[in-house]
Order: C-alpha cells, then sequence, then structure tokens
C-alpha cells in the first residue's frame, strides 16, 4: 500500500472511529449519557440555594426543549384531551384557575393544583411532600387516575409514532429510544429552567437596584415580616413560614429546612396531609408551605383551594385560623383574630403584589411550543 494509501486508510478508520464513538450505542448507559446535547448552564440567581439537579440528568439545550413539548403534549392523558399544562397555567404562575383541577374525561381532583416555579431548589413535591424529585414527580400525574389516568406503554407508543418526538429523545439522549425514564429527566430538564426571581421585591431588598417600595408596600411589608406590629396589635407573622427558614430573601418554601405545617386553615381536615405520608397523627393538617411569589395571581389559594382571591386571603389571616391541635405556634392569633384596619390590610396586599414577577409570568421560554 503507497503512503498516501496508509494516510488515508488511517484517516477513515479514525473517522469511522470517532462517529462510532458519538453514537455510541450502548442503551444501558445512555439514559446517564452526559455526551449527547448542548451542555445548559443554569443561572442562579444571587442568594438563592444551588438546584436539586442530580448528577445522571444533566441540563442541556436539547433536553429542555424536549421537556417543554412534553410539558404541553395532550397525549399523555388518557383521552388525549389534557396536557399538565391544562391544571398548570403560565398566566397563573402555572397554577390552575379552578379550585381543585379537572383531570382526564373530566374528573375532578381532590386537591387544588400547585404553582411551579423555583422548583430546582426544592426537595420535596406535592402538599405532602410524598415525592422526593422532580424527575419522578413528572411521571406522577401520567398515572394518576385523578390527571391523566394513563399508562405508560400506550404514551411511549404514542410519542414513538409521533414523527416530532424521536429526533428529539435522539437529540436529547443519544437514541430515539423513548422510556418512563426519559420523559421525568427531559420534563424535570423543563422545570429546572422555570426561574422567578425578577419581582419588585427581588429588585428592591434582594438585589437592592435602589428601585424603592412605596410608602404603603413598605409598610405591608413591615407587617409581613413582624410577629407584632410596632403600631400595636398583632403584625402577620407571614415570614416565619414563608421565608426565614430558608433565606431572609427568599419568602416561599424552597423545601430545605421549612417542612410541613398546620396553618389552622380547617377545624377539622378531610385531606389529612402529611400524615397520608407518615400516618403520624402529629402531621394531620400539615401541609408543604407554598410560595407566595406571585402570589396576586396563583389565586384560588390553599391544598383545596378554598380561599378565592387576596382580599379572602387576608381574611384568613385576619381571623387567625382554627385552633387546630397541631396549628403551628407562629399562628399566634388562632382563635383570637388579628383585628387589622382597612388600613392595615390594605398595605399587606400592596406589598405581597409586589412579589409578581410579570417577565415569568411572560417569559416565551415557558410557553407552549406548539403554538409558535
Ligand atoms: C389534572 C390536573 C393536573 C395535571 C394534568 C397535572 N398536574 Fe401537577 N399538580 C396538580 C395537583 C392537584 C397537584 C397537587 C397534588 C397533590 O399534592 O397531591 C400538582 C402538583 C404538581 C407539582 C408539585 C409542585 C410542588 O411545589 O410540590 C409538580 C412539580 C407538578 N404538579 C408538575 C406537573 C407535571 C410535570 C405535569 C404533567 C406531566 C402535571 N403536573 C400535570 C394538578 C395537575
Ligand atoms: C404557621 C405558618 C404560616 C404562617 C404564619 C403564614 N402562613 Fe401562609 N401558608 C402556610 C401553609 C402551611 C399554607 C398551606 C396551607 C394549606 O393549603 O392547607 C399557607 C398558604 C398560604 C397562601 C396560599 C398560597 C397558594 O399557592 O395556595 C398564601 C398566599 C399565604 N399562605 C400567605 C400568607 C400570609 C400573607 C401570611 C401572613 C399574614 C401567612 N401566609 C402566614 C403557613 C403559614
Amino acid at each position: 500500500m503507497s503512503r498516501r494509501g496508509l494516510i488515508l486508510g488511517l484517516l477513515m478508520v479514525s473517522v469511522v472511529f470517532l462517529v462510532q464513538c458519538r453514537r455510541d450505542p450502548s442503551p444501558s448507559n445512555c439514559d446517564t449519557c452526559a455526551t449527547y446535547g448542548t451542555p445548559y448552564n443554569l443561572k442562579v440567581p444571587s442568594g438563592f440555594p444551588q438546584p436539586n439537579t442530580p448528577a445522571d440528568n444533566p441540563m442541556t439545550e436539547e433536553g429542555i426543549k424536549l421537556g417543554r413539548f412534553l410539558f404541553y403534549e395532550k397525549a399523555l392523558s388518557d383521552d388525549q384531551t389534557i396536557s399538565c399544562a391544562s391544571c398548570h397555567l403560565q398566566e397563573r404562575a402555572f397554577t390552575d384557575a379552578t379550585p381543585t383541577s379537572v383531570g382526564t374525561r373530566g374528573i375532578f381532583g381532590r386537591r387544588k393544583a400547585m404553582p411551579l416555579f423555583n422548583l430546582a431548589f426544592h426537595d420535596n413535591f406535592f402538599w405532602d411532600g410524598r415525592v422526593l424529585t422532580l424527575e419522578e414527580q413528572s411521571i406522577h400525574p401520567i398515572l394518576d387516575t385523578l390527571e391523566f389516568d394513563n399508562d405508560l406503554n400506550t404514551v411511549i407508543q404514542r410519542l414513538s409514532a409521533n414523527p416530532i418526538y424521536p429526533p428529539m429523545f435522539a437529540a436529547a439522549f443519544g437514541d430515539d429510544q423513548i422510556t418512563e425514564k426519559r420523559i421525568g429527566k427531559a420534563i424535570a430538564q423543563f422545570e429546572r429552567t422555570m426561574i422567578s426571581a425578577n419581582s419588585k421585591f427581588d429588585r428592591v431588598i434582594r438585589l437592592q437596584t435602589g428601585e424603592q417600595f412605596t410608602p404603603l408596600e413598605q409598610r405591608g411589608y413591615e407587617l409581613f415580616t413582624s410577629d407584632f406590629d410596632p403600631n400595636g396589635g398583632f403584625g402577620g407573622d407571614c415570614f416565619h413560614c414563608h421565608g426565614e427558614r430558608e433565606t431572609q430573601y427568599l419568602f416561599g418554601s424552597f423545601g430545605r429546612d421549612l417542612q410541613f405545617v398546620n396553618n389552622g386553615l380547617k377545624a377539622v381536615y378531610t385531606d389529612e396531609g402529611r400524615a397520608e405520608v407518615t400516618n403520624d397523627p402529629a402531621d394531620v393538617g400539615k401541609f408543604k408551605v407554598p410560595s407566595v411569589r406571585n402570589v396576586e395571581f396563583s389565586f384560588p389559594y390553599m391544598h383545596d383551594g378554598s380561599i378565592p382571591n387576596l382580599d379572602s386571603l387576608i381574611g384568613f389571616y385576619n381571623f387567625g385560623g382554627h385552633k387546630h391541635v397541631n396549628i403551628d405556634p407562629n399562628m399566634k392569633a388562632a382563635g383570637i383574630g388579628r383585628n387589622w384596619s382597612e388600613g392595615q390590610k390594605q398595605a399587606l396586599a400592596a406589598f405581597l403584589r409586589t412579589l409578581t414577577d410579570y417577565e415569568f409570568l411572560q417569559d416565551t421560554a415557558f410557553s407552549n411550543p406548539f403554538e409558535e
């Protein structure tokens, strides 16, 4: 063989070798294959904790894109009429507009859908915290009889038969195999990008951009963050549960230390919340503390959607809560009431509205990709 032939031969062998490597066909490790896709660098806002991204699900542009399509994909539901986004509406901070969500075939659920943002910083999911990873959480609605009421074989068959999905799975995971694990991973990747950190509150308090609260908002902030109103009577005490135990900047449960709390919503709980997971009577009526970010749009509120709007929310905390045996000591006004003036209520509402993140609510990166 001539020298040129040898070099050419070697070149061809190495090209073939490189292509082979790139298309590593071993499916056993390709679920965890980090070599595929374009790495995505999740920007963690200053003051936020580290994200919960597991080592075997690195974020990629392609994985996030696939997750976004799956989030809006109706083929996931039994009768192909609803997607995740049917109960998690972007304009409502990805919660539902109805007290308890309607599932596939019009079945009524028993709990209010939860708002979805900053999930990358939570370490438990659902009102009772029964699931510990986003990867696992994403599969639950598919099987839940009150949600998609479907089975994974059907979902996998439908996605495989749809020409858009096999190439997207290949781009995200190295080959076009559609598996339960990969569906969960892609949706989790998309959800981790849903970060809300640009409300007026963030700009004034966390980022100190020089923007100011109005006097009414400032007064509301004072009530939110005090046990007792400096002007006399009860403060809101809100920060004890919606903030303090993570960092002073991050009102809302980031799931780290703050776990499950009974805020006296009910005198008698038909939905026992955390106790359904632990079977501990001391956990009856305890629920994951929801974030108060974007609260202006995430109504109706609470695990059962029983509080219809911001006025009635403030009405509930003014009432102080029912004296349930498990009520948290931070509900200091339980059974007494806070006896707030109209001015105090308005101030608190004005402050709560500063927690709206319009950029997040309108971000086209999270909107329906089928309507693009
Ligand atoms: C039929 C309405 C409905 C559909 C469809 C639905 N969800 Fe939900 N979602 C809910 C309800 C209700 C809860 C609270 C359930 C509970 O606590 O038991 C919830 C809770 C969640 C949570 C927990 C949030 C937290 O802070 O703990 C996540 C994440 C979530 N859903 C994502 C999804 C994804 C992803 C899909 C699609 C695969 C989806 N949901 C489909 C109604 C729905
Ligand atoms: C003792 C802890 C505690 C205190 C104090 C507290 N909350 Fe809550 N809050 C909770 C819990 C727990 C829930 C969910 C309860 C449920 O669903 O049954 C909740 C729910 C909410 C919700 C509903 C969010 C949603 O997505 O459904 C809002 C809004 C809220 N609280 C605002 C406030 C405000 C404002 C204050 C102060 C006036 C306050 N909270 C004081 C624990 C507390």
